[in-house]
């Protein structure tokens, strides 16, 4: 099976050891590092802003990929630019007007991806499927780490990958919330290409041989 991106979820790190765990994902098959970013309105936790980002960035040798989970996205674009984001993911959910605000992104230079919460349809992507460079399918509901993966994802990421087959088949299809080696294979069976892990790497015995196992799933 082809290998998947990895991009592990530094939720999940010790943040009194933010320069050790990013040079340990430095030193990983780590493909990208995901960066959670929550407001405390979109979702009903606040996880650390830019000035927490731009230390990770001054550290970090693998792109970022960051998941806005706040409510004005628009807002915040440039300084994910300035924390050196190679992607940016928003929430269908919290963008009025999603198709300007992907604009704004990819005007950045940066990819553009849009996430979709547990309960929402795949089909709202229909019309903007082909502008998008990323699909985040949410496994769990968002605003926190180490919940339990819904099974439902699964056939998610076979309409996501059925849609993008014709109208645009580079999509990354990310899959971010509970994944684990239980999980993983059957993802990218079902077409994802990027799998996102906190827990399952943080709170591993072996984070790096950890990374390995899900590049190899
Ligand atoms: C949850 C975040 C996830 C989180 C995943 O809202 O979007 O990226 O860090 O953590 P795990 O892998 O522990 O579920
Ligand atoms: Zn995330």
């Amino acid at each position: 099976m082809d290998k998947c991106l990895v991009s592990p979820s530094m939720l999940a790190a010790d943040f009194a050891n933010v320069q050790r765990d990013v040079e340990m994902l430095n030193n990983s098959e780590a493909d990208y590092i995901h960066i959670d970013i929550m407001d405390g309105v979109f979702v009903p936790n606040i996880s650390f802003g830019f000035p927490v980002t731009e230390a990770i960035a001054k550290h970090a040798k693998k792109p970022l990929d960051f998941h806005l989970m706040i409510q004005d996205a628009d807002a915040y674009l440039e300084h994910c630019k300035n924390s050196g984001a190679a992607i940016v993911t928003v929430h269908y959910e919290a963008c009025k007007h999603l198709h300007r605000t992907i604009s704004a992104i990819q005007e950045l230079g940066m990819k553009a991806g849009v996430a979709l919460n547990p309960h929402t349809p795949v089909e709202v992507l229909r019309e903007i499927i082909a502008d998008i460079d990323l699909v985040l399918v949410m496994s769990v509901n968002p605003g926190f780490g180490g919940q339990k993966f819904i099974p439902h994802t699964f056939s998610k990421v076979e309409r996501v990958a059925e849609m993008a087959k014709e109208v645009n088949p580079s999509l990354l299809i990310e899959v971010d919330g509970g994944v684990s080696s239980e999980n993983a294979r059957e993802l990218v069976q079902k077409g994802a290409n990027m799998l996102v892990a906190g827990s399952f790497v943080f709170k591993s015995n072996d984070p790096v041989e950890t990374i390995s196992t899900l590049k190899n799933v």
